[in-house]
């Protein structure tokens, strides 16, 4: 048997087996191939055409640009969208809506309690303080919530990511106070765009899609009992608010901005004058079993 249909070549593939393996995997795998084998004949695509593809696939591994594209593509919204499907079958709503956390958080920043500064030295944008409560569902504090919150510097860089940034530059995990308050002060960010002249960008290009998100400021909110909150804020006026490439802003995460606040009762933030504040408060729902009130797995991924 050296010579193979299409279909012949495509059954071995997907039925070869020795030992019991993963089933899950086996059947993802098949489907992947299936779905695959038959883009490549409906498209006629040419060995060129694949390798070439081949190729951009390992250098966007070795750039480590593999969440890049995910979000850009659609897929960590479509996480969300269906896990906001699953829970509306389960009856279960309220609270602050999910949105994608993206590739860039990292855990282990440095924990502050109440209240932390995100920024150091002279603020590079508008200085900014955000303050709010996490709260259940019942209006009740939650005391001992841990927020990590993250967002990019003033060229749209990710500490750990881009060049020349510090270790946790503009990320902190702020535990909250006993009747629940957060605050920080930072400045506000401006959106982000894809790195340029990199697997992510050529992909775009080749798109002719842009590779920006207006300005957001993402946060992790994990507390004993309830269900572990990952979402973002988006920054009002953003040109990008409703053309964002990762198609992550949702209603009732713009905030609010005031400016021109007083000063007094923010000495502590090293704030002596007139400054922009927002009030956000985060509500959680209730965990209904162990792993949605931890995010260790979570964590231990992203540090590995
Ligand atoms: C990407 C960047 C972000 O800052 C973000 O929040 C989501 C996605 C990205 O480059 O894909
Ligand atoms: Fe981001």
């Amino acid at each position: 048997m050296t010579e193979l249909t299409q279909n012949q070549l495509l059954e071995l593939v997907t039925t070869k087996q020795i030992a019991a393996g993963n089933p899950r995997v086996r059947a993802l795998t098949q489907r992947i191939v299936t779905d695959l084998f038959k883009t490549i004949d409906d498209m006629d695509v040419s060995a060129d055409e694949f390798w070439k593809a081949m190729d951009w696939l390992a250098r966007m591994s070795q750039g480590g640009q593999i969440g890049l594209i995910t979000a850009g593509l659609g897929f960590d919204r479509l996480l969300d969208i269906r896990a906001d499907e699953a829970d509306q079958k389960a009856g279960r709503s309220g609270g602050t809506p999910r949105a994608i956390e993206g590739p860039l958080f990292i855990a282990g920043a440095p924990r502050s309690h109440g209240e932390a500064r995100l920024d150091e030295g002279e603020p590079k944008g508008e200085l900014l303080v955000m303050e709010g409560q996490v709260l259940d569902l019942e209006g009740n504090p939650v005391a001992g919530a841990l927020v990590d919150v993250w967002h990019a510097n003033e060229k749209g860089g990710y500490s750990h990511f881009f060049p020349g940034m510090k270790p946790y530059e503009l990320r902190r995990q702020i535990e909250t106070d006993a009747q629940g308050h957060y605050r920080f002060r930072s400045y506000l960010p401006p959106g982000y765009a894809i790195p340029p002249n990199s697997p992510t960008s050529e992909l775009f290009e080749a798109l002719g899609r842009h590779g920006n998100r207006p300005a957001h400021i993402h946060f992790l909110i994990a507390a004993p009992g309830l269900r572990t909150l990952t979402t973002q804020v988006n920054i009002p006026g953003d040109t990008y608010i409703d053309d964002d490439f990762a198609f992550a802003t949702r209603d009732g995460l713009i905030v609010e901005l005031e400016h021109n606040v007083p000063p007094a009762g923010y000495e502590s933030l090293g704030i002596s004058a007139p400054f922009t504040r927002s009030r956000f408060n985060f509500v959680m729902q209730k965990a209904i079993n162990e792993s949605e009130a931890s995010p260790a797995a979570r964590m231990a991924r992203v540090t590995a």
